[in-house]
């Protein structure tokens, strides 16, 4: 019997609470399979927290996660908190518990799946091969520069700061270099040094330390090129390391890539081995609760956590063989079937992913 460790579950809105007891499943079957030891603890974040504690992020919540040795994150959001003022919105919770949990660094894989290769806009050929990480700094940047209105001559003027120290990209991008040793051995720095002067200095930091990484190809790519060049030479990625907001906008479209939203996880990262792991996707309100929900990338979320914080790479192994296998075998949620009429519910695949959990 290994240690026992602790997770913090958060289900979330939509169908966070959904694919997060699919997960819940894997882990248990792990525990049987593997001897593993695990000890979880629910807390209430987002939308349901708003509507429950008058707070998307609960004092209660963030003990829970610090206490923890990880954080399994279902969903969170939905139209009905759209319109609140900023404190009470779920977005603001997810910012705040990146800023508290210290986790600057976000990664997030886009992956081909073979037997899912028609389920994207691209082309086949161009696709062939994909298979690269966007390492998104989250800690910092235009998302939590200062923000204010003012009465400008022309009148109301609002004003978003963008901010970046030395030490915030440097740490981002050595975990960026470190990862790109254990890949394929090349990184693409993104900014647009031709404009925004923290992206001049975020490229002098990464040309400063790459010399440390010489077994590394570095490339410097323009954020508006970047966007084009996913789009025309994506298999020519590796890894991607880039600032907070050109992080979100280039992940979303790596994610899409893979035409398989459902199936991407991520990880958000401090400095230790303590971790956020989250599926790429959001709270799908529109199909909340009626079991419709692909639980695969929330699955992979767990084997990640188990690779990147527990170190137990042969259960992560194991849950990313049985979910290879399992879609092998022809079974589809909706999200991804060609045949809806024969897609299966969200607990129908939790069950088939546990069942193929094995040595
Ligand atoms: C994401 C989301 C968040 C972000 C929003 C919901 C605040 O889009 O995790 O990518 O912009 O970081
Ligand atoms: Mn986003």
């Amino acid at each position: 019997m290994t240690e026992t460790k602790k997770i913090a579950v958060i289900s979330g809105d939509g169908i966070g609470p959904e694919v997060v007891a699919e997960a819940e499943k894997i882990i248990k079957r792990t525990e049987e399979v593997f001897g593993l030891s695990f000890t979880t603890e629910h807390a209430l974040f987002g939308g349901i927290a708003i509507d429950q504690k008058g707070t998307p992020l609960p004092e209660e919540t963030l003990k829970v996660c610090k206490s923890a040795d990880a954080v399994l994150l279902g969903a969170v959001g939905g139209p009905q908190w759209d319109n609140n003022p900023k404190e009470l919105r779920p977005e603001t919770g997810l910012l705040g518990i990146r800023k508290e949990l210290g986790l600057f660094s976000n990664l997030r894989p886009a992956v081909i799946f073979d037997c899912l290769k028609d389920a994207s806009t691209l082309k086949p050929e161009v696709l062939e091969g994909t298979d690269l990480m966007v390492v998104r700094e989250l800690t910092g940047g235009i998302y939590f520069g200062e923000k204010f209105r003012r009465e400008g001559a022309n009148g109301e003027e609002a004003v978003d700061t963008c901010v970046y120290n030395v030490t915030e990209v440097e740490r981002i991008v050595r975990q960026a270099f470190e990862i790109a040793q254990k890949r394929r051995k090349k990184l693409a720095s993104v900014d647009k040094a031709n404009v925004l002067e923290t992206s001049r200095l975020w490229r002098e930091t990464v040309n400063r330390i790459a010399p440390e990484y010489p077994d590394v190809e570095l490339e410097h790519v323009l954020v508006d090129n970047c966007a084009m060049q996913l789009l025309r030479r994506p298999a020519s990625f590796d890894v991607i390391v880039t600032e907070n907001m050109f992080g979100d906008i280039l992940s979303d479209e790596a994610a899409m890539l893979t035409g398989s939203i459902g199936m991407l996880a991520s990880a958000s990262m401090g400095e230790g081995s303590y971790g956020l792991y989250e599926p790429v996707h959001g709270s799908a309100p529109d199909i909340a609760g009626q079991g419709l929900a692909n639980p695969i990338a929330t699955i992979l979320s767990v084997a990640l956590m188990y690779r990147l914080t527990f170190g137990y790479a042969e259960a992560a192994d194991a849950i990313e063989r049985a979910v290879a296998e399992v879609l092998d075998a022809g079974h589809r949620t909706a999200d991804i079937a060609s045949n809806k009429s024969s897609a299966l519910s969200t607990t129908q695949m939790g069950d088939l992913i546990a069942e193929a959990i094995r040595k």
